[in-house]
This record gives C-alpha cells, structure tokens and sequence, in this order.
C-alpha cells in the first residue's frame, strides 16, 4: 500500500505552477467525439482521471497518442460504437459527460452509470430531463446501464431544477449539433463550464452565454478539429493558496487565472492573509495564526465546494471560532474525523461543521476520503507538529498531479512510501 509520509511544521516558500484544469479536461476529452477530426488539446494535466478517460476513449476507437508531455492528440474519425461498457466508467463522475457527446454525434448512447467521490447522493435526473426536453427518450437498465436514444434530436428549452456542473455540460454537449436552438436556464457558471463552450466553439460550435446563467447553443451541421489548451486549474491554485497560509509560508502560485479565484482570495484575506495579484499568479503570504472566519458553499462564483475541506482545515487553525456551511452537497464532511485525530475541535451537524481553532495539529496516521478530503489531509499534515501518514492516495492522484514533487519543491517534507500491505505481512511472517 502506498502512503504519503509527511513530517509536518515546514512554512511553504517559493513558486508552483498550476496545472490544466481536471473538471474541464475531463469534460472536453469526452467533447472530441463531436468534431469526428482531429484535435490537439495542450495543458493536459498528468492526473489519473485522465488516463482513465484517454483510456475509455482508445476503447472506444479514438486514435490518441501524447505530442508531448502535456498535448494530446486525439484522432475521433473512427470511434464507431455508442455504447460504453469499460469498468473504468464506474470509478469517474466524468464518465457520463460521453452520454452527451455519443448523442450528441449518434443520437443514441448505453454508458454505465459513472462513479466518483461520494460526496452524499449524486442523481442525475437534471442530464436526464436535458436529454428529454431535446427528444431522447431515457431508459435507466438494471444493470446500471443508461440508456438514450433519439429518432432526432431537437433544440429545445432547458431549466433546470438546481445548478449543475455536469447537467449544463451533458445537455451542451448534446445540444451542439441538434438543429433549432437549445436554451439552458439556471445553468451553472464554473470556469470549466466556460472552457468547454470556448473549446466547443473553437470545432466549429455556436455556443454563447457561457459563465452566465443563461446559454444558448444553436445547433450546427459539423464541427471539426482543433487546438485548444486547457484553463489552469483553479482548485489545485486554491490549494496550495491554502496550504501556503496554513503553513504561515509565502508562495507565488503561477500559471492561474486570479479571476477564477476571488472567492478563495476574499476568504483569505478576510482571515488574516496578504494576497497579491499578478496578470497570471497570486502571492499569498501568511506570517500569524489566521483568524476565524465562515464559509458557504455556492456553485460559482461563490465559495467551491471543491475547496471547503481545505480551508475548513486551514480554520482548524484559527484563533475563535468559523462556522461552514456546506450548500452543494449533503455529505461532505467526512474528512473532519481525520481531523479530529489530529487534535482538531471541529463538529458537525448536518451539513454545518463548527470549528474551534487550536494553536497546532498533531500529526497521525489519516486517510484520504476522496478527491479534496486528501488534499484537506495534505494541508493538515503540513501544517501538523510531528509525522503523519496518509492513505488512500489515490484519490489525491485523481486530481492533482506530481504533488509531492510540487510541494517537495515548496519545503514540504514529504514523501511517497511503500508499505506492505496487512495481509502481506502476515503471510511473509506465517512464511
Ligand atoms: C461537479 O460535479 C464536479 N465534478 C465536482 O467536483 C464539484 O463538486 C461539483 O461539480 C460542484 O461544483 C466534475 O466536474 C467532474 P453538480 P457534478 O451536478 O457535476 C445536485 C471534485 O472534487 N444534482 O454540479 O456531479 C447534486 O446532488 C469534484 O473535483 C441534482 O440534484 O455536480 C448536488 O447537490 C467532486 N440532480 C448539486 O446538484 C442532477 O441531475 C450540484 O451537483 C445533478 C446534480
């Protein structure tokens, strides 16, 4: 089993650069399909979920191979089949983004039912009633399989019922090449959302209103290859924004979009850090305990969900008390009991946690629950007195890529181990 072993109290100094963007290289990926050319996507980000989703592609018949480090070339002339049966499509939430875009091409698609973090109950009843409104009829399969199918598509009105990331991308995505004009209302304006339809846009696509709540795609004939380079990623930037001040350290974050990140910013500086901003950086500086502050979690341009179990670590630290509320999802706490572990007076009653700063986390060993409860771990053994040791690593590498050699090169003093598994030991002893 491998861990990440960190020995915590290091202050973070010097710069990181930021990756491409995991929530819109996971939706764009599945986006080639509709071009049926050629495209050249850059700033591809070295994260599990996306060799998972390269992986599914190549299944699928797409050509791809790496130009280089971070370019992908993806060739979707000859992906031939609608259905998508691949395990991997269980393990990724983004896996349901290829129901959109087989409809979107062929009219009809079978996907397994997509996993990803559990974060509480992930229904999907807002793709499904998208992919209605436009004229497919929608059959849910026992064996976990969703099935879509359309004699023809149609542009068509859309609101949807609550904001959603992935229910604004899947009806885009569908929408793209259905003749007439679809309008999405109440859809969600996440900068990944805005890269998509610039990306779809770039093949050829009539997409407008993106990052509003209102946005209107007019059906085209064809779309076809491109380039295109992912947007940084603003939740690995606001990472290790966070881990900077939690560690009372000085980094400049390179490569981000400062506008992306105002809301972590505003938090930041409300408890107590200086943040500068560059055309394409941010510097944030920490050099006292922070103090208390409360967050809420919206759909963009509010504070992310994505980033509410890092901070709320970074508050574990705080002189008073911060209240967290937790709007996006039901169950997006779980982390807190690592915490706890650590020496953290945090409390949570339904979706609120309520958090009495402490002067120092004490390392341990912790776990890493799922995507950004790893990260939230990452921050709380950095910032700890002592050795910790993190497990479940996986999930941090779903999203977030060379992280212990970007920190490593922070002063972080951590590292990847092996260790052997239980069962493992036991036999080699019993040998
Ligand atoms: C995306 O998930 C992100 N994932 C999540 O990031 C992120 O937490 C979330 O958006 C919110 O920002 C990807 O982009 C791959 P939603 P998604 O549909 O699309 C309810 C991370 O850590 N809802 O915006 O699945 C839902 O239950 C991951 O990177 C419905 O009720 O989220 C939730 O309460 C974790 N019906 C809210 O809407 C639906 O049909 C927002 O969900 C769809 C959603």
């Amino acid at each position: 089993m491998e861990k990440f072993v960190i020995t915590g109290g290091q202050r973070l100094t010097g710069e990181v650069s930021v990756s491409g963007a995991k929530n819109a290289v996971v939706a764009i990926l599945p986006a080639t399909i509709l071009a049926q050319d050629i495209c050249r996507i850059e700033n591809i980000p070295n994260i599990s979920d996306v060799t998972a989703m390269v992986k599914i592609l190549k299944t699928m018949g797409a050509g791809i191979k790496y130009i280089n480090k971070t370019t992908l070339e993806i060739d979707t002339r000859h992906v031939g089949s609608f259905v998508v049966e691949h395990e991997l499509t269980r393990q990724l939430r983004a896996s349901y983004y290829l129901i959109g875009a087989l409809i979107g091409r062929f009219s009809r698609a079978r996907v397994a039912m997509p996993g990803g973090c559990y974060l509480g109950l992930r229904p999907i009843d807002q793709h499904i009633k998208g992919f209605e409104a436009l004229g497919a009829q929608v059959t849910m399969e026992e064996n976990a399989m969703v099935h879509v199918e359309a004699q023809h598509l149609m542009g068509n009105s859309v609101y949807l019922d609550v904001v959603s990331v992935g229910a604004t991308i899947n009806v885009m995505l569908a929408a793209v090449k259905a003749p007439g004009l679809t309008v999405i209302e109440n859809a969600a304006k996440e900068p990944h959302i805005v890269d998509l339809a610039n990306f779809l846009n770039t093949m050829g696509a009539d997409v407008r209103g993106a990052g509003t709540d209102v946005i209107k795609i007019r059906g085209v004939q064809n779309l076809h290859g491109c380039e295109y380079s992912i947007i940084p990623d603003q939740i690995e930037a606001g990472t290790y924004m966070v881990a900077a001040a939690a560690t009372r350290g000085d980094v400049l974050v390179k490569n981000v979009i400062p506008k992306h990140l105002e809301s972590i910013t505003a938090k930041l500086i409300e408890a107590g850090a200086t943040v500068e901003e560059f055309d394409e950086a941010v510097r944030v500086k920490m050099d006292r305990r922070p103090g208390h502050c409360n967050i809420k979690t919206m759909p963009h341009p509010g504070f992310p969900t994505d980033m509410q179990p890092q901070f709320s670590t970074f508050l574990c630290l705080a002189e008073g008390t911060s209240i967290v509320s937790e709007s996006v999802w039901d169950n997006r706490f779980r982390y807190t009991e690592q915490l706890q572990r650590m020496g953290a007076n945090i409390h949570v009653n339904g979706k609120t946690a309520v958090i009495e700063g402490v002067e120092r986390l004490k390392g341990a060993p912790i776990r890493a629950d799922d995507l950004r409860a790893g990260a939230a771990m990452l921050i709380a053994a950095m910032s700890a007195s002592g050795i910790s040791e993190i497990e479940e690593i996986q999930h941090i590498e779903r999203g977030y890529e060379n992280v212990v050699d970007k920190f490593r090169t922070l002063g972080a003093k951590i590292e990847r181990r092996n260790f052997p598994d239980e069962d493992e030991d036991v036999q080699r002893t019993a040998g």
